[in-house]
Formats: C-alpha cells, structure tokens, sequence
C-alpha cells in the first residue's frame, strides 16, 4: 500500500529516497512527500499525484536545501482525505519541528483530536496521521527525548501503523515504530535504510532487520537499537534478503503485466521443481506440517483470501473436494471476520495471498488461530506477517510480481494449491494413484502448453481490438471455470475500467440476461468435460438475444463454429487444469484491451499492490 523509504549516512538522502520511493511505485499510491533533515533544519516538499511531480518541485530546489544526509519519504494510498498535496505525508506538529510518514490506519485519530486540540495543536490535514504526529511531539516536550517519546505515543493508539519520526533537534536519528504494517531496516557501512518493502533499499543492502509488532526502532548512520514493547533493549536477527534487482526491469516488454504473463510457464516449472518431480513420485511439500494422523481429524477445510487470491482459493475448493471428500468452503477474508466462524482445532485453514500482508486476511488467520484451527498460508513472501502466523507454510515461488494486476502469481497460487491437493490426497489415502498420476503429468506438461497459447496472441490482440470500446462484458463459464470467470473479470475491471462480471453460466437466465443484446459481449470458457454441453446452451441462450459471443475452448465442432462471433482455441487439457491455461487467454485479452485504451496497465487508478488497511 503505502510506501516507506527512510535513509541516515553520509551520501545524498533526497536521491536514495526518491530512488527507493521509485521502485515502490508499483505498489500503487497517489501522492507523495519527503522530508530532509539536518540540524535545526528541515525541508519538506510535497506533490499529488505521481513521484515524478514531487521530483519536479526538488529540481527547482536551491542545492543547499536538499543536501542533507538524513530524511524520510512517503507514497500515500489515500484513506483518509482525498489525495491532495496537504494530505499528503509527511506530516508534522505545529512548528514543523517533529516530521511523520506513516503507514497503516489509527483507527483512535477521533477520540484522540479533541483533546490535542484543546492543547493547541492545528491541524491541516484530514488525515489520521497527523493526530500521531502531534501526539509524538507533546510526549516529545515532556520527555526531550525522541525515541521515548514515539514509545510513549504508540501506547495511545489504536490500529496499524508503520512510522518513521524525525525531530529538527535531532537529526542524527530516525526513530521508526511497527505494528500491523510491514517495515524492515536495511543496514550498511555507516549508513542505515529503513524500508516498507524490500525493492526500495536492496539496490543499496542485502542486509536487514525485519521489526516485528509493538517493536520500535532507533536508527543512527552507525548503529541500530530495537526495543520490545516493555521498552527493553533487544536484538533481532540481521538477515539477508531475498531479492534480485533483476526483477525489477522489464527486460524488453511494454509493461510488467505482459512481462509477468509471458513469465507463467517457467513460474509453473519453478513451482513444479521441488514438489513434483515425475507422475510415480509422491510430492513434496517440505513446510506442510500435516502428518497422517492429524489429517484424519480435519473434517473440513477452510480457505479465506482476498481479490485474485480468493479465486485461486475457489478453484482449489474443487479440487481438493474432488481428491480428499473434504468440505472446503472458501470465503472472503473480510467476511470471514468479526463473526463467530465454526471452526475448530480440527479444522485445516488455508490463508492464500501474493503479498503475505493482506490486512483482511491477515485478521481473519488470526482469527481461526484463536479457535486452534491449523494454519497453513500459501504465499510469495516468506518474510510477511502471514507466513510468520503460519503452522504450515506453502511458498510459491512465482519471484517478484511488479505490476499491481496479479498474473503470474495467481498461476502459481494454483499450481501449489494442485500440488497441495495431490498431497493432501496421497496422505489420506483417498483418491486412486492413477488419478494422481494422471493429474501430475498433466502439471508437468502445462508449461509447454503455455508456450503454445503465449506464442500466438495475434487473434487475442485482434480481439482485445474489437472490443476494446465496449461499456461492459460478461464472462461465463460453470464449475471449475467459473472462477476463471471471475478472474478474467476482475482482471478487465482492474487495468481498463470496463464494468465486467463473471457468473456462473447456468445463472445468466435468472437475470443477468436481461441486460444482453447487440452492445454486450459474452465471453465463454468452455472445456470438453461435464459441462461442456451446459456452457454450449448457455452460449445458445445469449446468442438468441443478440449478445457478440466470444469462446474460449479446447474443443468446438463445425456445427458450433459459426455460434461465436470470436473464437480462441487453447490446447487439450483436463477439466481440472483447465483453469491453469484458460486465465492466460483472459489476462491477455485484459492487458490489450487496456493498452489499446492507453490506460496506465501497471498502476491502476485507485489500487494498490498489497493492501495492508482493512
Ligand atoms: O496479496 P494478496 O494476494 O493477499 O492480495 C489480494 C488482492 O488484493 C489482490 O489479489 C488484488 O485483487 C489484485 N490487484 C488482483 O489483481
């Protein structure tokens, strides 16, 4: 969500700031502000909108202004207040002595304003930020000392926050606090970074200490102090990073999205390589902690997740039905919270997320880990809070994902939730091994099958063309395509703005067909299989009421041919891993359509690529 980036050393703090703030760019904001701080001296400059306003207003600056070496920068997602330059971090007490940027939401800014109103303070923004920044500075007045100051202050508030504060008194130390929003501190010779993720210090450090909950941080050029939440001195492992600059170009590609998509058939090998190695060995999954014994007791699975993550989640309710007869429900994260869920010491529950900070989900894990239930997360980040909750841990291996629509990654959620199911399967003894051995070559044989689909998208650009000036589209498919449906809906949605729903396709006649006729497309998933014949009356049944019909299929005969306006014909594959192959078509004909708008595919308006705020 919002990004973090603060530096104290000896080189030039505004160009590892704005730096650092560029490579958090693709984590989706809409201003962006810096402070730089040197004895009795502070300049602060903000900008709405993209970084490269703020860079403007910097490059106007008098050189002895921007100098400094030591400062804090901000990217704002805007929840509270609209996104304009007032609003935006960083924010300071009344004098501009003490400066803030902050991540995350205090949820108390209310009950706390009053009362620091009636002090004096004046504040100039709608953001719950600037209530923290005033309440540091008064414990700051009472305490002269920064650090215990920040210590008192965070004891007042509720919510999440990650914090970076500096004092104009005291510019030789950044004090840095955490609790439900991620903040590492990278550290160097001489010189420290404090970071809300990783690609914004690793060009300078492969080293950093990850700061836990209620943790708080001092950070000098040449020291670094934690302190627990008692406020004793303590020390947190300094790691090394796990992150290649690399990941960070484009290598050649328009975007990040179509680097990410055409990325997909080496991401599902890489899933593949240490899970499953041939169709007659059983896979590996080394951090699933769920032995025999204890999955005889699991009597039901639940899956919670958010946004593309949910829909990895709804593809694995049917497979691991179909190989385990386990109940799997599969819900909202957000919905799964603040109600009384049934679910028990032997229930298994599966947390699904890219970023691993999903603040819904991260409320609703912990939520089932008060009733006992396992947990087990699958994730890309090893180091997030998720994976740090996690009883059993399934990373995915999909590398960095840049671009804030998720692609590569949903495709890596699925390929570890079949190996999960496989799993799950070969440990409780239900499912017949030449079903398993079946479902496993065909994993292993998907990534060329991509190759396929990837090297070939002239009829899916073409298509994207088409209907690229379309108000709305409709997307069908029935049971484990239906949540393709959804995805490729939310896909469209995300990156071009055109209204787009998925439904189940036996669900278009009790209402959605009210809204075809000649301006609607429908885009249909239909895979040889159960419902193969279902989908095909369903496309009938919209094709009677004029809708332009698009099918994406892996078998059509010559009498249906001339149903569909467009046709995308993707290789054989099962029913099962269909939807592995059928959302590659879905997120092209997504990505081109938003090119052909001219939209800005990476940095969707209004999203952001981990949302750490419930
Ligand atoms: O990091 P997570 O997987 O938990 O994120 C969940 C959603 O916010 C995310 O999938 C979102 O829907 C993406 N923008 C999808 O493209």
């Amino acid at each position: 969500m919002c990004g973090i980036v603060g530096y104290i050393g000896k080189k030039r703090a505004v160009d590892i700031i704005l730096k650092g703030l560029s490579h958090l760019e693709y984590r989706g904001y809409d201003s962006a502000g810096i402070a730089l701080v040197s004895k009795n001296d502070a300049h602060i400059y903000k900008a709405s909108g993209k970084l490269n306003n703020l860079k403007e207003i910097i490059s106007r600056e008098k050189e002895e202004n921007i100098s400094t070496t030591a400062g804090i920068g901000h990217t704002r997602w805007a929840t509270h207040g609209l996104p304009t330059e007032v609003n935006a971090h960083p924010h300071t007490c009344n004098c501009g002595s003490l400066i803030i940027v902050h991540n995350g939401i205090i949820e108390n800014y209310k009950d706390l304003k009053p009362e620091l109103e009636q002090k004096g303070c004046r504040f100039k923004s709608q953001t719950d930020t600037e209530v923290a920044a005033h309440l540091i500075a008064h414990e700051f007045d009472n305490k002269k000392d920064l650090l215990k100051a920040v210590q008192s202050a965070v004891k007042k508030l509720k919510g999440a926050y990650a914090f970076c504060v500096m004092h104009k008194s005291m510019p030789d130390k950044i004090i840095a606090a955490r609790k439900n929003a991620p903040l590492i501190i990278g550290t160097g010779e001489g010189e420290n970074f404090i970071a809300s993720d990783i690609p914004a210090i690793i060009e300078y450090t492969k080293k950093a200490i990850y700061v836990s909950d209620n943790q708080v941080a001092e950070v000098k050029a040449d020291s670094v102090k934690i302190y627990n939440e008692t406020g004793d001195l303590i020390s947190n492992k300094v790691e090394n990073l796990p992150f290649e600059p690399v990941a960070l170009s484009k290598m050649g590609y328009k975007h990040f999205m179509l680097k990410e998509i055409h990325e997909q058939p080496d991401v599902v090998r890489n899933v593949l390589v240490d899970k499953i190695q041939n169709e007659d060995k059983a896979v590996l999954l080394d951090d699933v902690k769920l032995s025999g014994e204890k999955l005889s007791k699991i009597n039901r699975i639940q899956i919670i997740a958010c946004g593309t993550s949910l829909h990895a989640g709804l593809v694995g309710k049917y497979v691991i039905e179909e190989l385990t007869k386990i109940p799997v429900d599969v819900e909202a994260s957000s919905e799964y919270i603040y109600r009384n869920t049934i679910a028990d010491e032997n229930t298994l529950v599966i947390g699904i997320s890219q970023s691993g900070e999903t603040a819904d989900t991260i409320t609703a894990i912990k939520q089932a880990k008060e009733n006992k239930s396992h947990i087990l997360i699958i994730t890309n980040r090893k180091d997030s809070a998720m994976a740090r909750l996690a009883d059993s841990l399934l990373l995915i291996n999909a590398g960095i994902e840049v671009s804030v629509a998720a692609t590569k990654s949903y495709m890596a959620q699925l390929i570890s939730i079949y190996a999960l199911a496989i799993y799950l399967a070969e440990t409780t003894g239900k499912t017949g091994n030449s079903k398993l051995k079946e479902l496993k070559k065909e994993l292993l044989t998907l990534p060329s099958k991509l190759e396929i689909v990837l090297n070939d998208t002239k009829n899916i650009k073409e298509i994207a063309k088409k209907y690229s000036s379309s108000k709305d589209f409709i997307f069908i498919a029935r049971g484990i395509n239906y949540p393709s449906a959804l995805e490729g809906a939310l896909k469209l949605k995300e990156i071009s703005y055109i209204n787009a729903t998925g439904y189940p396709a036996g669900e278009l006649k009790h209402g959605p067909i009210a809204m075809l006729d000649e301006t609607m497309p429908v885009l249909a998933i239909l895979n040889k299989g159960i419902v193969f014949d279902k989908v095909l009356s369903n496309c009938e049944e919209a094709k009677a009421r004029q809708a332009r019909l698009i099918g994406v299929t892996n078998f059509i005969d010559e009498k249906h041919i001339n149903l569909f306006d467009d046709l995308v014909i993707i290789p054989e594959i099962s029913d099962m891993v269909s939807p592995a192959l059928n959302i590659v078509v879905l997120q092209l004909l997504a990505y081109h359509i938003s090119e052909y708008l001219g939209k800005d595919v990476d940095q969707p308006r209004n999203l952001a690529k981990s949302v750490t705020v419930e």
